[in-house]
This record gives structure tokens, C-alpha cells and sequence, in this order.
């Protein structure tokens, strides 16, 4: 087609506001595809990502559909992620859309993370179209959500379109509106080869593809093209586009989004966001925005079953390949011992990782609490960068440490005011900015250290809400704090794997708490094991998990059978993920101890 009828676009909701199903009933209603694949979800590829109903993944598909005005529209569609670890990813696949569908579900309102995704999608100055989901609910209250799209995003919402995903109402209208409002692509087909890279993944059988959007010129099977961040050069074998299932194409246009497969075998030479032209063209200049990602949290990994360490990092090596933005080298712990310190984007990402290596490589690990990246100055005037609270200098090689932080957006109903400020206080957040985004709705903005948010302040500003506060945030600068290391030790043996950075002023209340919390985790034992915390050497708390007495078995009173298989079977599951260290049996939750600490 030419230019004038293509129409790239994305999709910005909360999680489950309906992205997934309205881009299903997009697909159908163009006919890409039919009912009975409904339950499919295309655009969610993973299988982890369809249980946990999250997109991790950018993927386009493209569609065709005839307007009202006779004239065959290719509506390109990109999917994106939805959440805040993957912001970046987020930018550039805002950067291959000329407009976006801020979908609201109509009985929730306009939610944190939307906003921020709104904002990226303004700065990449795309044209966005508010669409109301769910009118088919009973609770539904269109006019509501117009009003906070109007207040809150600063949108006009009269043209809003209302539909349901879920019963196809007001679907062709949005169609005619995406038409309509989504201006066609300003790329330039005369000029140079310019294609950004969207995302890019591994395939078994064909090696790294990558989803790229042309931006100027076209993209030829057969030709040379260089991947301009890592300046290497390869052949492109094949283009296409996904329909949704992948169609071979002969060339890629200007203003067109599809796939392209060179001879790349590692997923880390297609960098998100990198800028891909012809190999002899020397004077090209990058797209704007190109980042090395950044990885913010990190984690020891080990093997429960320490012959499963070269099964690990077969896992990592396979699992690298698709996802370049997980960094792996190997550690060693003495209590936990051969395993690997892997960084992550954030909270969420490490989650995934750790259920992909558990899952699909069947492997059965240990993760330790997640640390962020300090910048330790040594006595000496040396600086040194230290993601492993386990190798801490002691306290009198420091001369300062600094922190990363966080400039966090919470929202929330009015009422959760106090305890919200409160939380964000003992968490040492600075306040910046408290506003009313409605009547009875506040965004409050702190900066906090990155570290106290990475433990568990997430679930504590839900369950401090009832799950109405949303946050969401963007990394600021490094501060220098007053930090010390806290060290945990069991049966007296320090467990480095256990040891954790924290604010002196709160290293007391945390050694205490992680203590009580701690002797929860750790199951009986033939014998009693002391839990200790320490600072520098000095024992600050104590507690005891006492020694086994009785035969589980004896609670059931003899009787009833089946409650007998279920309590047996609930004590094998528990087996799982359990370390010996020394003799003591550590298990995963005694390391994340400090993560349900309030
Ligand atoms: P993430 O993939 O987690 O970001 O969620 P999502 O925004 O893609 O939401 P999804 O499409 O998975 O929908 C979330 C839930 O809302 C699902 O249970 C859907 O069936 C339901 N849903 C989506 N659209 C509608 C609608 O128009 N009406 C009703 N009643 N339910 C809907």
C-alpha cells in the first residue's frame, strides 16, 4: 500500500484494563483471525506471561482493514510491555507508532503506570486516541472515566470511543477512529536505510530475529546491513510481517514494521532501540534514543542440588540468548557455594527469570534477597561499584558509600494518605510534590533509595491501600548515606549469602525483625539453631528455632486418612528449594526474609 494508508499503532492500559483482549477482537474484527483462536492471546507469546497476564515481549502483528470510506487501511499494531522494569523497551516501541489507544477500564480510572506510559507516548509526540473498555459491565461509568482522562491525563475526552473487548460493542466505530485520527507514517522512502530495532529474540530454527520498524528507505532480502551500536555487518536473509503468523515478504517500506532475520546469532548484536542501515552507507546518522540497558537489581542464583551447577549454566546460556538484557557471571558463596550473581532490569523481571529457569530448564534454585549497585569510596580514595552485599569492605576501609535512588509517583484515594506518607517516610523518602488529581484522589512524588524499594515496598503500599495505591517510577541520582552491612548468623556461622545493606539509623529494628521473621522460615530441626544478626562483629538480635519434638503425623489424632496423604504431601512440597548450610537446612523463603519484613 502506500504510505498514505498505513497506520501504526500501540496499545497503552493498566494491566488488565483489556489490552490483550481488545487487540485479540481487533484481529478478529479485520479478520486476521477467527473465533475459535480467541483463546490464544497472540499477542502474549510466553506461557509465564499468560499466567501471570503480563506482556513482557514487543510483538506487532499486521492488520487490513477496509474503512468506511472504501479505501484497504494496513493497520500495524504494537504490542507493549506494561510494566515499569521494562520502560526503555517501552520508549522505543513508542518510537515505531505514529498514535496510541489509551484504553481506561470504565470501572477503574485512569491508574499510575498508565500515566507514565502516557507521557512517554506525548514525548514521542504521537497522536493518542482515549478509548473507554468495558461499558458492558454493569459497574461501568463512562462519564467518570472521561472526566478523569480529562483531569487527570489532561486529554480532551469528548471524542472518547467507548467499547467492550469482550462484546465487540463499539469496535468498528474505534477502527474508523484509528483511521481517522492515527496520521500516516512521516518516514521517508527516498531517503537512506534507516530500520530501529523494536525488540529482537532468539528462534531455534532460524536464529535472531528481529522486529524492526523502517524509518527511511527500504529494507531488500540480500543486501548488507550494519547494526550501527555494535558496528557489525550481516546479510538479511528475510523479511515479513506477522499475520499473525509470521509471512514471508519481499521487501520492508518505510513507514512498515515487520521482522527481519540476518545471519545474527546473538541476540546482544540486535540491541532494542539500536538503528540498523546499509553496510556501504558510512555517513548515516543513528535514530535518537539509543541506550544500553541497565540492570538495577541483582541476585545470587545458586543450585539447590549442587550437580545441577553446569545444568545452571547450560539454563543461563540458553536463556541469555533470547533475553539479553539478564547479565550473568559466576559467584561463589561459602555457605551457598558454585552458583551465579545475575543483575535485572527490576523486581518483576527477576521474578520471571527465576520461574523461566525453574520451569523451563526444570531446575530447582536458591535465590538470595536482590541488592542494588552501591559506590563504595575506600579509605584510600579508591571507588569501587558493589552489587554483593557479601563482599562489603569492612566498615573501616569506607570513607563514603552512595546509593542509587528513585523518584517514585504514587497514587491513591485520599484516605490512604497517612499510612501511604508514613511508609514512604520510614522508607527515607524525601517528599518533592503532593497534589489532588480529583477530589479524592492524590499522586504523592519522593525521592526513595532504590534498595528500600526494591524490599517489599510494593506490597507493603498495597496491603497498606487495599490495593488501590499505584506507583510507579524512573531512576535518579546516586546519594551518599550512612549505610552499614548486616550480617546473619545461624548456629553461629555467618551465612555471607544472608548478609544485607541498610540504613544505620534502622539497622537495629531490621536485624531484630529479620531475626523474628527468620525463625518463622526455618523449619525444626533435630536440634536448635540460633539466628543471629549482626553489625561489624557486634550481635544485635537473637532467636532460636527450637529442636523437633513431635511426629507431625501425631496432630491428625490417627484418624482421618486423606488429611494424612494431604499433610505428608504438603511436607514433600516444602522439601523443595531447601539448602543444607552447615547442617542447618536453609530454605528459599529464610533468604527472601527480608523482603516481608513491614
Ligand atoms: P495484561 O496483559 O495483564 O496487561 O492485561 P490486559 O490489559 O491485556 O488485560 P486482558 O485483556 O488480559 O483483560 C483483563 C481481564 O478483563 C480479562 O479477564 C478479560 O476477560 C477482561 N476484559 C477485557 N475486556 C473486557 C470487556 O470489555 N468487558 C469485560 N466485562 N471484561 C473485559
Amino acid at each position: 500500500p502506500v504510505r498514505e494508508h498505513i497506520r501504526s499503532f500501540c496499545i497503552i492500559a493498566h494491566i488488565d484494563h483489556g489490552k490483550s483482549t481488545l487487540a485479540d477482537r481487533l484481529m478478529e474484527e479485520t479478520g486476521l483471525i477467527g473465533e475459535r483462536d480467541k483463546t490464544a492471546q497472540y499477542l502474549d507469546r510466553m506461557d509465564i506471561e499468560r499466567e501471570r497476564g503480563i506482556t513482557i515481549k514487543a510483538q506487532a502483528v499486521r492488520m487490513n482493514y477496509r474503512a468506511d470510506d472504501g479505501e484497504v487501511y494496513q493497520l500495524d499494531l504494537i504490542d507493549t510491555p506494561g510494566h515499569v522494569d521494562f520502560n526503555y523497551e517501552v520508549s522505543r516501541s513508542l518510537a515505531a507508532c505514529d498514535g496510541a489507544l489509551l484504553v481506561v477500564d470504565a470501572a477503574q480510572g485512569v491508574e499510575a503506570q498508565t500515566l507514565a506510559n502516557v507521557y512517554l507516548a506525548l514525548d514521542a509526540n504521537l497522536e493518542i486516541i482515549p478509548v473507554i473498555n468495558k461499558i458492558d459491565l454493569p459497574s461501568a461509568d463512562i462519564e467518570a472515566a472521561k472526566n478523569e482522562i480529562e483531569e487527570m491525563v489532561g486529554l480532551d475526552a469528548s471524542q472518547a470511543i467507548a467499547v467492550s473487548a469482550k462484546t465487540g460493542q463499539g469496535i468498528d466505530e474505534l477502527l474508523e477512529a484509528i483511521v481517522t485520527y492515527v496520521p500516516p507514517p512521516r518516514a521517508d522512502p527516498e531517503g537512506p536505510l534507516q530500520a530501529l530495532v523494536i525488540d529482537s529474540w532468539w528462534d531455534t530454527y532460524r536464529g535472531v530475529i528481529s522486529l524492526v520498524r523502517v524509518m527511511s528507505g527500504t529494507l531488500v532480502p540480500k543486501r548488507e546491513v550494519r547494526f550501527m551500536a555494535t558496528n557489525k555487518v550481516f546479510d538479511v536473509l528475510e523479511v515479513g510481517v506477522f499475520a499473525p503468523e509470521p509471512l514471508k515478504l519481499t521487501k520492508l517500506e518505510a513507514g512498515e514494521v515487520g521482522f527481519l532475520i540476518c545471519n545474527v546469532k546473538e541476540v546482544a548484536d540486535s540491541k532494542v532501540g539500536d538503528t540498523i542501515v546499509l553496510a556501504e552507507d558510512t555517513h548515516c546518522e543513528p535514530l535518537p534514543g539509543f541506550k544500553e540497558v541497565q540492570q538495577m537489581v541483582f541476585a545470587g542464583v545458586f543450585p539447590t542440588d549442587s550437580n545441577q551447577y553446569a545444568d545452571l549454566r547450560d539454563a543461563l546460556g540458553k536463556l541469555t540468548l533470547n533475553d539479553a538484557s539478564v547479565t550473568w557471571e559466576p559467584e561463589t558463596s561459602d555457605a551457598l557455594g558454585f552458583g551465579f550473581r545475575l543483575g535485572f532490569l527490576g523486581l518483576l523481571h527477576m521474578e520471571i527469570i527465576q520461574e523461566r529457569l525453574e520451569r523451563e530448564y526444570n531446575l530447582d534454585l536458591i535465590t538470595t534477597a536482590p541488592s542494588v549497585k552501591y559506590r563504595v569510596t575506600h579509605r584510600g580514595g579508591d571507588v569501587e561499584i558493589i552489587d554483593n552485599p557479601a563482599r562489603f569492605p569492612e566498615a573501616g576501609d569506607i570513607e563514603t558509600i552512595e546509593e542509587p535512588m528513585i523518584i517514585g509517583r504514587i497514587q491513591l484515594p485520599e484516605e490512604h494518605l497517612g499510612p501511604v506518607m508514613k511508609l514512604c517516610q520510614e522508607r527515607r523518602g524525601i517528599q518533592q510534590d503532593l497534589t489532588y488529581m480529583t477530589e479524592t484522589r492524590v499522586q504523592l512524588t519522593y525521592e526513595l533509595p532504590l534498595a528500600e524499594v526494591v524490599f517489599g515496598f510494593y506490597d507493603r503500599l498495597k496491603s497498606i491501600s487495599r490495593g488501590y495505591a499505584s506507583l510507579d517510577y524512573e531512576h535518579g541520582e546516586y546519594r551518599q548515606a550512612d549505610l552499614v552491612r548486616l550480617d546473619l548468623l545461624v548456629n553461629g556461622e555467618k551465612v555471607d549469602a544472608l548478609s544485607l545493606i541498610t540504613h544505620r539509623d534502622n539497622s537495629f529494628l531490621r536485624g531484630r525483625d529479620l531475626c523474628v521473621k527468620m525463625k518463622e522460615e526455618i523449619p525444626r530441626q533435630q536440634f536448635e539453631v540460633a539466628i543471629q544478626a549482626a553489625i561489624g562483629g557486634r550481635v544485635i538480635a537473637r532467636t532460636t528455632v527450637k529442636a523437633l519434638r513431635k511426629n507431625v503425623l501425631a496432630k491428625c489424632y490417627g484418624g482421618d486418612a486423606s488429611r494424612k496423604r494431604k499433610l505428608l504431601e504438603k511436607q514433600k512440597k516444602g522439601k523443595k528449594r531447601l539448602k543444607a548450610v552447615g547442617n542447618v537446612e536453609i530454605p528459599q523463603g529464610a533468604f527472601h526474609a527480608i523482603l516481608k519484613i513491614d
